[in-house]
């Protein structure tokens, strides 16, 4: 029996950071309209009671879509014979950073599938010559599942940021998502591995994938809370129409931001980017997600050529745009809704 409405519900939430299950279950699955902006607003004031109305920026730099993996959401999976393959060379990876440093970018997200071509030699020399050139900017990998010494050797190059999505923190649902080869034990053991060597850290889920119940979301809550990382991604899942869940339902906007700023509740200090995904399936998802919480936004840097080939689901935006063009349009989004985009760091002020 439980004994709060949902305004007291929100309230705990920003006061104390948690809730028991229960009672976040009620909220979570029994939310007005009214309830949701409530929610919106104390997670929007928790955010800028620690980072203002700065919004950071993040220039995504998507440098190979070859996969080793065959996660079943994703369109640069393995399997996925239409994809157009292509990886960056170096030059033109170096030659993304430098366009980004003028336009105001201090993190460079190096994002790629699984590629093996992608040596730890390669992946270091590029991280150096990245913080060799730009000293003042944070790297941020996001290049898969690894072993611990190859984690090692990119924070020894001077990687400062690693995302990794968990996905699902419940095993049956990890599998329901992904081939045998891949265990929620092993995507665990990398998190761990990650923290441990000194890098901020970041995991996260889709929202709304196939057989995501709100048990499951309930336990990727509590173990996010105790795994305590820096940054936390989340967006909504869309099909892609090359992969075993074309016909699969995508997660919805509301969801996504009710989470966003359940989230920040219970993590007042994390860096929570509104991402492409949630721009994606509504015109001002991003703004949305600002307004719910969120405090940062990846523009995308690949060049213009390749972004069309980036796709791991369908209807991606930006994927025409320049890198300039995608930052101007940032701005004026953020100015719009009473914000402004930071040139720094960015760092997770704890
Ligand atoms: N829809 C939304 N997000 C997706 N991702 C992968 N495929 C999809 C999809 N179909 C997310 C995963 C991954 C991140 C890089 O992109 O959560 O960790
Ligand atoms: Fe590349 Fe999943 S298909 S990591």
């Amino acid at each position: 029996m439980t004994l709060m409405n949902n305004k007291e519900r929100v309230d705990f939430l920003r006061r104390e950071h948690t809730l028991a299950r229960e009672e976040m279950r009620v909220l979570f699955e029994s939310m007005t309209e009214e309830d949701a902006q409530y929610l919106y607003q104390n997670a929007a004031e928790t955010a800028r009671e620690i980072y203002g109305t700065e919004v950071y920026l993040r220039g995504l730099i998507e440098f190979t879509n070859y996969c080793k993996n065959d996660c079943y959401y994703c369109g640069i999976r393995r399997s996925n014979r239409s994809a157009e393959r292509y990886r960056l060379g170096e030059d033109v990876i170096l030659n993304c950073c430098d366009n980004g440093y003028r336009l105001g970018f201090r993190t460079f997200v190096l994002q790629g599938g699984e590629d093996p071509f992608f040596t730890d030699e390669k992946i270091c020399a590029l991280v150096s010559k990245i913080k060799e050139r730009h000293p003042d900017c944070a790297v941020t990998l996001s290049i898969g599942e690894k072993p611990r010494q190859s984690y090692q050797a990119y924070f020894d190059a001077g990687a400062d940021r690693y995302l990794l999505r968990h996905e699902t923190i419940n095993p049956r649902h990890y599998r329901m998502l992904h081939p045998v080869e891949l265990t929620i034990e092993n995507r665990r053991r990398c998190l761990e591995d990650l923290r441990d060597i000194g890098f901020q850290v970041g995991c996260g889920m889709m929202v709304g994938c196939p057989g995501q119940t709100t048990d499951f979301l309930l336990d990727d809550l509590y173990f996010m809370k105790e795994f305590r990382p820096h940054m936390i991604g989340i967006g909504p899942f869309i099909p892609h129409r090359c992969t075993p869940f074309r016909d699969e339902k995508p997660g919805t906007l509301t969801d996504t931001l009710h989470l966003l700023a359940i989230i920040r509740l219970m993590h007042p200090r994390v860096l929570l980017p509104a991402t492409t995904a949630l721009g994606t399936i509504h015109p001002t998802g991003r703004e949305l997600g600002i307004l719910a919480g969120a405090n940062v936004v990846m523009p995308n840097l690949s060049p213009a050529d390749v972004r069309g080939k980036y796709l791991l689901y369908d209807g991606k935006i930006c994927t025409g745009d320049e890198a300039a063009e995608c930052r101007r349009c940032m701005e004026l989004r953020m100015e719009k809704i009473g914000y402004h985009v930071a040139v720094s760091r960015g760092d997770s002020r704890v």
